[in-house]
């Protein structure tokens, strides 16, 4: 048995809490700390990791910086808002240069930064810094995808042909904090925030087991971004009243709908699509959260709100706003899906399970930050579509410095 590794978050809020709950499925590791602008941010995370089992030791450290360069850490997990994507990875490297032992791993939430640009600039650090990389990327580890996939390339695509159309779709009421909505901070709205899902899952879905990612290329990018709900003047206003003022939407938005699709061709020469929708305008009992991989003789359907638990409370039932019964619940009454183990359901297990193993040299990493560079053109292009109302070439090299809304 190897020795476990010791995982160091950068930002302790939302997603590093899901991880952290998410470890306890995951051997040979475990949290060294975690650093957050936020004291309290770093020590309630550390403390969560503390109280379920999965980092006795864990602490919070006093700067992104002190962490990169503690020998008790051994990999880092970027997950702080995506405006500190560079600035983070700087600090990374200004900690590795102090350590004896060089970091065996470096993740990053996605998106991989705001813009191409700082995409590259982020994968260029990684570069200097000489560390693994790990894209965070959850949807392609759920355990329905997964087994989805593989039954629909080994006994449809085998037998009747490729597959040639994937859908994903991931819409919800809207993100948790003030940043998601400021496009300074989080570099756009939901086309960044969440087609970066839709269309990876749905590339892979595509992709054959075993295959590289260079064995489709995607040649055209059409979408349509739009504001549905959210620059209303009720919900501005709603908006600014829940974050005491800090979020504009009635006259600084991004996007609350977006929709793209992507042609892809095979090296054969073979057209494939994908057609992805991402919006924080839906409002049902939590995620709506789908996938579709349809070929010449089969198809796959997977529903993510569809774990195989449903509770009702009535009229008669009532109780505190929460998300106890699914991430994005919006209601506490009527029929409302349940997911016993979100963690494991969405992801999280299988990717932590595959990174670890990736960091301790056991297998190459499924996802590096070049994927999230890739990833990143493709939304480029799809803003860019949208601007301009056309089709766009996801090649162009001039997509290295476009910025959405300027
Ligand atoms: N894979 C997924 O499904 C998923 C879900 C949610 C969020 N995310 C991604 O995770 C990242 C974090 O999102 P979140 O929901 O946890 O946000 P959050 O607002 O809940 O938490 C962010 C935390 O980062 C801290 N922070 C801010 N700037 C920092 C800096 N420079 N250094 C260190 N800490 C800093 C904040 O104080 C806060 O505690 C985002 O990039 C987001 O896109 C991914």
């Amino acid at each position: 048995m190897s020795d476990p590794l010791r995982i160091g978050f950068i930002g302790g809020g939302f997603i590093t809490r899901f991880h952290i709950q998410s470890l306890l499925q995951v051997r040979d590791c475990v949290v060294a700390g975690v650093a957050d602008m936020s004291e309290e941010s770093a020590e309630s995370a550390a403390a969560l990791a503390k109280s379920i089992g999965v980092g006795p030791n864990a602490r919070a450290f006093e700067s992104n910086e002190a962490l990169a360069a503690d020998p008790e850490v051994d990999a880092i997990w970027v997950c702080a808002p995506n405006h500190a994507r560079v600035e983070i990875m700087q600090a990374i490297r200004q900690g590795a240069q102090k350590r004896e032992q060089p970091l065996k791993g470096i993740c990053a939430e996605k998106p991989l930064a705001r813009t191409l640009a700082e995409a590259l600039e982020v994968e260029a650090l990684s570069k200097e810094i000489g560390a693994p990389t790990g894209y965070l990327e959850d949807i392609i580890f759920a355990p329905s995808l997964v087994r989805g996939r593989e039954v629909l390339w080994r006994r449809g695509a085998s037998n009747a042909g490729r597959p040639y159309l994937a859908r994903a779709a991931e819409e919800h009421g809207g993100p948790h904090s003030a940043w998601f909505w400021q496009k300074e901070i989080a570099g756009g709205g939901v086309l960044l925030d969440m087609m970066c899902h839709s269309i990876e899952a749905a590339r892979w879905l595509l992709t054959e087991p075993g295959a590289p990612r260079n064995s489709l290329t995607p040649v055209e990018v059409s979408a349509t971004c739009a504001n549905l709900k959210w620059t209303q003047p009720k919900y501005a206003n709603d908006l600014s009243e829940r974050y005491g003022g800090e979020v504009d939407w009635a006259t600084d938005p991004t996007e609350d709908f977006a929709r793209a699709t992507v042609k892809w061709k095979t090296e054969e020469g073979q057209t494939l699509l994908t057609e992805t929708s991402s919006s924080w305008s839906y409002v049902g009992a939590g995620l709506r959260h789908t996938f579709q991989l349809l070929g010449p003789e089969y198809s796959l359907d997977v529903d993510m709100a569809d774990a195989g638990v449903k509770v009702f409370f009535s009229r008669e039932v009532s109780g505190d706003a929460g998300e106890d019964l699914v991430e994005k619940q919006n209601a506490e009454q009527g029929q409302m899906p349940l997911v016993p183990d979100e963690p494991a359901h969405y992801g999280y297990s299988g990717e932590n399970r595959h990174f670890v193993d990736a960091f301790l040299g056991r297998t190459k990493p499924r996802l590096t930050f070049q994927d999230g560079v890739e990833v990143m053109r493709l939304l480029m292009a799809a803003y860019q579509s949208s601007a301009e109302g056309r089709t766009v070439d996801p090649s162009t090299p001039s997509l290295e410095s476009y910025t959405p809304f300027t």
